[in-house]
């Protein structure tokens, strides 16, 4: 297959020793962060949700100075979105032209929908989109369900709303596939997390059982809420949409259209936990300290995924390594 993509093996780094604990390994990971992509995006149409803050910003910023073609913040609230904008047109002279803001909440399936009518205008006469990064997501600092959904806000927001964003793009995904021919296709890269690694069976004994199976239903109960657990559940249920995800990235005739990864930035300094309580606040500012890393150097981590291509495809991109 041929594409434009880099060789893989230029974007791998440095692996972190085999089975350290969760402390060592956040203090190795800081002490060791991503390569910076340097590939361009020229002529590419690249889409981040979450963009006006963190990791997503910061993503968005790499990809506006190696010259995206045309750039689409998608964020939950516009003016955020247009001082965004105003932030990578200064610090990279982009062309305000090729920056659009489109407005989507992953909190109303609503804001979707319309997000996903606003993108088809946007798009029109354009090939599709060629990147696209779903970010967006939400650390709870309490339980609290949906009023419009009824799911519990982060798995509404991090997995319902990223799947049926995911869903919807993938048609513009594949139409700039396809307008490109045999080689290089689509890329859907999920902001995951390590978290998922961290999910213990026994924090779903009985609960399971009690909602007939269903891992939605027990992960979005008030039984299972935990700050730190649910937040885990669900970067288990991310992989589970990038698994789906790649099902709905098979064209009519089976063959595939758009490649689907998961990448894991790092435990980063962002806004995540702006709404925990102090003293969470507290810990997660120490952890910081000694183990944080820059939400510019997760911001690597995101765009260096979208470069792995189908070696990457149903991959979890961590540390500039590949895992399956
Ligand atoms: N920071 C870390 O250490 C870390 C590690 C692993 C994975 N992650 C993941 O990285 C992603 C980005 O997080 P971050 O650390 O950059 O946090 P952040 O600074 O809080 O940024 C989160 C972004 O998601 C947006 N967002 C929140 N709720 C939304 C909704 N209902 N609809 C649409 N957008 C919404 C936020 O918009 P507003 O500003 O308008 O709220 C913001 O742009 C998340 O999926 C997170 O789980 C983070």
């Amino acid at each position: 297959m041929t594409t434009t993509l880099p060789p893989i093996s230029t974007l791998i780094g440095p692996q972190a020793p085999p089975s350290l604990p969760q402390i060592p390994y956040q203090r190795w990971a800081y002490n060791n962060p991503p390569k910076d992509p340097t590939h361009r995006f020229t002529h590419k149409t690249v889409l981040v949700t979450g963009s006006n803050t963190g990791l997503g910003f910061e993503a968005a910023l790499k990809f506006a100075r190696l010259d995206a073609a045309h750039l689409i913040l998608a964020v939950r609230t516009p003016t955020k979105g247009e001082a965004a904008k105003q932030r990578i047109i200064a610090a990279t002279n982009y062309p305000e032209k090729r920056i659009t803001v489109l407005k989507l909440d992953q909190n109303s399936f609503v804001s979707v929908n319309e997000f996903l009518v606003n993108l088809e205008k946007l798009l029109g006469a354009e090939r599709g989109l060629d990147v696209v990064v779903l970010n967006a997501g939400i650390a709870a600092p309490r339980y609290k369900v949906n009023a419009e959904t009824g799911w519990e806000e982060a798995l509404q927001v991090n997995v319902l709303g990223t799947a049926m964003v995911g869903m919807g793009v993938m048609r513009f995904l594949k139409r700039a596939s396809a307008a490109r021919g045999k080689g290089e296709l689509g890329q859907l890269t999920l902001t995951g997390s390590v978290g998922h690694m961290y999910v213990k069976r026994e924090d779903f004994r009985g609960l399971l059982e009690a909602k007939d199976g269903g891992l939605l239903e027990v992960v979005s109960s008030k039984e299972f809420f935990g700050v730190e657990k649910s937040y885990c559940a669900i970067k288990v249920l991310t992989m589970y949409v990038m698994r789906g995800l790649m099902d709905c990235a098979r064209r009519e005739n089976g063959e595939l259209g758009v490649w689907v990864n998961v990448v894991c930035p790092g435990f980063c300094v962002t806004e995540l936990g702006r709404e925990f309580p102090w003293y969470f606040v507290w810990m997660t500012r120490m952890m910081h300290w000694y183990c944080g890393r820059t939400a510019e150097q997760g911001g690597r981590s995101l765009v260096s995924a979208t470069l792995l291509g189908e070696e990457g495809h149903g991959g979890y991109w961590v540390n500039d390594g590949l895992a399956r």
